[in-house]
């Protein structure tokens, strides 16, 4: 999704000074070997959310050899339970492998259809650009899944801590009249994602 690169290769600079879309390249002679490589190969820390799911991220901002190169990916680990959260990716199509664990992926078209299936080791899904999605480990011991992006900085939305979370933080009339509850049910939500 991301336009096309003019060269083979812009490693970003993420410290430049001025500001472009995307990101500028440091000096093709300051390019090393070490800079087209990258290890997704630690487990994610878990534990310190209720979602007991974690992403690292190999977007442009952790792997500035992707810049411009419309691609990067992100691994998630999944204690048991563990779930990725509803969310959407505004710049990407998701295609995700599944390497440990059994996963449950779903996603919700334009047109609020559900698919979904559980995914074990070697299989691979994909989540068509913007759509809303989520994997939950619904298996008994720890999941693995890798995703890429045919972007270099997919962004995400989530969608619990963007209506419930945003600082400052949208107003209750919008969010009561919209899910059709009352302020208690609304502050009670915002108060678990400190808005
Ligand atoms: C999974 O949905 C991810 O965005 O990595
Ligand atoms: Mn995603």
């Amino acid at each position: 999704a991301d336009p096309d690169s003019l060269q083979d290769f812009c490693v970003a600079d993420l410290n430049a000074s001025i500001s472009i879309n995307g990101f500028p390249c440091i000096p093709a002679s300051k390019v090393n070997a070490s800079d087209f490589f990258f290890a997704l190969s630690k487990e994610g820390v878990t534990n310190t959310s209720n979602l007991n799911s974690s992403v690292t991220p190999a977007n442009v901002l952790a792997f500035p050899a992707v810049n411009t190169l419309g691609i990067s990916m992100n691994r998630v680990d999944f204690d048991l339970g563990g779930l990725n959260p509803p969310h959407s990716h505004p710049r990407a199509t998701e295609m995700g492998l599944v390497a440990e664990g059994s996963i449950l992926v779903g996603f919700v078209t334009t047109s609020n259809v559900y698919y979904s299936k559980v995914l074990t080791p070697g299989e691979v899904f994909v989540i068509p650009r913007g759509l809303v999605h989520f994997q939950k480990n619904v298996g008994n011991k720890k999941g693995i899944v890798f995703t890429s992006f045919n972007s270099h900085m997919p962004g995400v939305v989530i969608a619990s801590t963007t209506l419930f979370g945003s600082q400052p933080p949208m107003p209750n009339e919008v969010l009561t009249q919209a899910f059709q509850v009352d302020d208690a049910v609304v502050n009670s939500i915002k108060s678990k994602f400190g808005s």
